[in-house]
C-alpha cells in the first residue's frame, strides 16, 4: 500500500510517493525520468551495506553504476562534490541519465547539486533512507554543500522528478539518526500546527523507536502506523509550504525554525559528527522558543513545553552538555550573521508568539540574541 503526495510547482511538478516496501516498484515510478535508460545511484556505503543490493537489483532493467561515497557530513563539501562529480564524468554521464540519490540528507544534498551542476543539469530522482531526508531533505529542491563560512551556502533550487520514500528501510537506521530525524517531524507542529504539537508530544517515543520491545502488545504494528502518519504529515505540510514559495521569497523561510542557531552550532563544531544536524536544529527550536519568551512574544510556558518535550524525546537542550561544548557566544553571533535569509545587515529569525505560531522576524534583536546565548552557554 502506497500513497502519493504531489507537490504543485507548474512544469517542476512531482509525486512523492510513500509506502513499505517502495524500494521493490522502484523502476517502474523512475524508468519514465530515464530516457537513456541509464542511471547513477549515489549513495554512501552504509546504505549501500544495508540496501543497496536490493535497489541494484529492483533497477537492474535501467543498467544500474552505483557510486558508494563515505558517510558523514565532511562529504558534503566542495571535496564531496568534486570527487562525486569527477567520478560522472569519467562515467561519461549524459543529459538523457537519471543520478537516483540513495541516501540521507547527505547525499540528496550533494547528489542533487552534482545534478544539478553536471552537464548543465542532469534530472534525478530522491530515494531517501533515513527519517530526516524522508520528511523534509529529500522534498523541495534544496540542494547544497557546506563551506567553513557557513552550512549549505553554496547550492542550486534543483527539484527532483520524483521522490521515492520506503519506510521500510528505516528498520535499519540507529536509534540517533531517528531521533534527529525527529526534530524536523516536530518542527511541523512548532511552525503550524498545535494539534500536530500534542500528536506528537504522545507519539514522539514510538516514532524516535524508544518503546519498550514493540513485538508485545501489538506495538510493533502501532509503531509502524504511528511512523507513517509522522512521515505523511510532515511531506504534506513541507509540500504546502513548498508549492507557495518555491525559492523562499517568503513563507517557505518558516521551515528554518531553530535551523540558523542550527547551522552556526554545526558550524561552530566543524560539522563534526559529533553533533547531528536534527540534534542542532532540536537544540536550536528550543532557543527560538526560549528567546521568543524572552521577547515577550510567547509565554514562558510555550518556551519551557517545547524544550521539556525535546528533552523527554532524548534531545540534549542545554549548551553546556552538547557535543562541541563549550560553545563561544561570539563566534555563535558571528556564525548567524552570515546566514543566507540575512538581509541589509539584518538577523533574520524564525520566532513565535506561541506553539504553532511561529513567524518571520526580519529584524531580531541582536543584543537579546547576544544575551540569551551569553545565559545559555556560561
Ligand atoms: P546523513 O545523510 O549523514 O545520514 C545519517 C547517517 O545514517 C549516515 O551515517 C548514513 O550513512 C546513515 N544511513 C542512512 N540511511 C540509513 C539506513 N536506512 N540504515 C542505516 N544507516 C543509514 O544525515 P541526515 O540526517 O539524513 O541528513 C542531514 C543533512 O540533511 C544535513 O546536511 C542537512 O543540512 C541536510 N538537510 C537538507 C534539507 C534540504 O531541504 N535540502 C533539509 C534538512 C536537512
Ligand atoms: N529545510 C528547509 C527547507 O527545505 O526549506
Amino acid at each position: 500500500m502506497s500513497e502519493t503526495i504531489h507537490v504543485a510547482l507548474g512544469a517542476r511538478a512531482y509525486d512523492v510517493h510513500v509506502g513499505a516496501g517502495l524500494l521493490a516498484r522502484a523502476a517502474e515510478i523512475i524508468a519514465p525520468f530515464a530516457p537513456s535508460g541509464r542511471i547513477f545511484i549515489v549513495t554512501d556505503k552504509n546504505v549501500a551495506h544495508h540496501h543497496g543490493a536490493m535497489l541494484t537489483k529492483a533497477l537492474s532493467a535501467l543498467k544500474p553504476t552505483l557510486i558508494a561515497l563515505e558517510p558523514g557530513e565532511h562529504t558534503k563539501s566542495f571535496a564531496g562534490l568534486e570527487q562525486l562529480t569527477s567520478q560522472l564524468l569519467a562515467a561519461n554521464i549524459s543529459r538523457k541519465d537519471l543520478i537516483v540519490a540513495f541516501g540521507g540528507g547527505v547525499i540528496g544534498d550533494l547528489a542533487g547539486l552534482a545534478a544539478g551542476l553536471v552537464k548543465r543539469g542532469v534530472e534525478f530522482v530522491q530515494i531517501p533512507t533515513t527519517l530526516l531526508a524522508q520528511v523534509d531533505s529529500s522534498v523541495g529542491g534544496k540542494t547544497a554543500i557546506d563551506t567553513p563560512h557557513g552550512k549549505n551556502l553554496i547550492g542550486l533550487f534543483h527539484q527532483p522528478r520524483a521522490v521515492i520514500v520506503d519506510t521500510s528501510v528505516l528498520a535499519t537506521l540507529p536509534e540517533r539518526e531517528r531521533r534527529a530525524g525527529y526534530a524536523e517531524i516536530v518542527k511541523v507542529g512548532l511552525i503550524g500546527d498545535a494539534p500536530f504539537f500534542e500528536w506528537c508530544e504522545k507519539a514522539a517515543p514510538f516514532v524516535i523507536g524508544t518503546t519498550p520491545e514493540p513485538e508485545k502488545l501489538g506495538g510493533r504494528v502501532h509503531r509502524d502506523a504511528t511512523i507513517a502518519t509522522a512521515v505523511k504529515h510532515a511531506i504534506a505540510f513541507k509540500a504546502r509550504v513548498v508549492e507557495k514559495d518555491e525559492t523562499e521569497q517568503g513563507a517557505r523561510a518558516l521551515l528554518n525554525l531553530g535551523h540558523t542557531f542550527a547551522h552556526a552550532l554545526e558550524a561552530h563544531g566543524g560539522y563534526s559528527n559529533q553533533l547531528l544536524h536534527g540534534e542542532a536544529v532540536a537544540v536550536g527550536m528550543g532557543l527560538a522558543f526560549q528567546l521568543s519568551a524572552n521577547l515577550g512574544l510567547c509565554g514562558e510556558t510555550d518556551a519551557a513545553r517545547v524544550r521539556k518535550h525535546l528533552s523527554n524525546a532524548g534531545f540534549v537542550t542545554d549548551l553546556r552538555q552538547l557535543p562541541g561544548a563549550p560553545f563561544d557566544p561570539a563566534k555563535l553571533l558571528a556564525l548567524m550573521a552570515g546566514d543566507k535569509k540575512n538581509e541589509a545587515g539584518k538577523l533574520t529569525l524564525i520566532l513565535a508568539r506561541g506553539i504553532g505560531r511561529a513567524f518571520i522576524e526580519k529584524d531580531a534583536p541582536t543584543e537579546v540574541v547576544r544575551e540569551l546565548l551569553q545565559q545559555e552557554t556560561t
